[in-house]
């Protein structure tokens, strides 16, 4: 029984991650769909950086929930399985499901890299923050490193390769997808239609996601959408269910293995 399985940040709710449009997803007043931008980068990598440092802590000490631990429960007793993922955060991992049934679209938060050359550091849930040690590179001895000038970014790391900064390794709006993981997305699609699709946490504002899931659920697969609100896809949706992710999918789970 094919499945695939498309999530957002609701999914995540239930561990404490803030959702990006929910009332709880703002940060310092600002809207989070503001900071994950290119544009927000250039203009103070500072600010973005202190968003980023407090996500990925607060990611560290949050734990995988009941709806993460279905989709892992799912993974394991279906032969053909897709999951994609728009969160960051390793929530998923965690829970057990393999790296290669799970394509991460949007990136990996423990993830930094340069913002010019293609030198990347790989942390984890558990590792120390990047290299913040080398945010400051005293230029001039020792004036500089008390007096910084209004250039300095104390907290932003540097690349140490070609010094540009450093940035989280994550795709922003307006940025591309990763052509490996648009590939493997496809070639799952490709590889014939699904027998269930489960959409689950996700205001699915992007055209790529309603894409996908209709493209999964053709030829009358069933269109689970889980969302306690309505969203885009739900018309498309065989099967509507407006309750919380950690609630619903362990039971949804369950009939899915019961049915084989
Ligand atoms: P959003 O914050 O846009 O949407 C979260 C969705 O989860 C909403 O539809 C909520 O109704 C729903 N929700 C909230 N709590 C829930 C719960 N307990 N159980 C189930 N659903 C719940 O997050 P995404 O749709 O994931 O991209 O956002 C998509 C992308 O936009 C993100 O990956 C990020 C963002 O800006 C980038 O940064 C490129």
């Amino acid at each position: 029984m094919p499945l695939f399985v498309l999530t957002g940040a609701g999914v995540s709710a239930e561990s404490g991650i803030p959702t990006f449009r929910g009332r709880d997803g703002y940060w310092r007043n600002l809207d989070p769909t503001k900071l994950a931008t290119p544009e927000a980068f250039a203009r103070d990598p500072q600010l973005v950086w202190d968003w980023y440092r407090e996500r990925r802590q607060r990611i560290r000490n949050a734990r995988p929930n009941a709806a993460h631990e279905a989709i892992a429960r799912l993974a394991h007793h279906t032969e053909e399985f897709l999951l994609v993922t728009q969160n960051v955060d390793d929530l998923h991992a965690r829970a057990g499901i393999p790296a290669q049934r799970m394509v991460r679209i949007h990136g990996d938060i423990f993830v930094t890299r340069c913002s010019r050359c293609d030198f990347t550091e790989k942390g984890s849930g558990g590792s120390p923050e990047p290299p913040t040690a080398r945010a400051v590179q005293p230029q001039s001895g020792r004036l500089r490193s008390i007096a910084p000038t209004s250039d300095d970014h104390l907290d932003v790391p540097r690349c140490p390769r070609c010094d540009k900064l450093m940035r989280p390794g994550v795709v922003w709006f307006g940025e591309q997808l990763s052509r490996n993981e648009l590939e493997r997305v496809e070639d799952f699609l490709d590889g014939g239609a699904c027998d269930v699709v489960i959409v689950a946490g996700t205001t699915a504002t992007f055209g790529y996601i309603i894409d996908w899931a209709l493209r999964g659920s053709r030829d009358g697969a069933e269109l689970i959408e889980l969302n306690p609100e309505e969203t885009p896809l739900s018309r498309f949706a065989t099967r509507l269910v407006r309750e919380p992710a950690a609630i619903a999918l362990p039971r949804i789970v369950d009939q899915l293995i019961a049915l084989g």
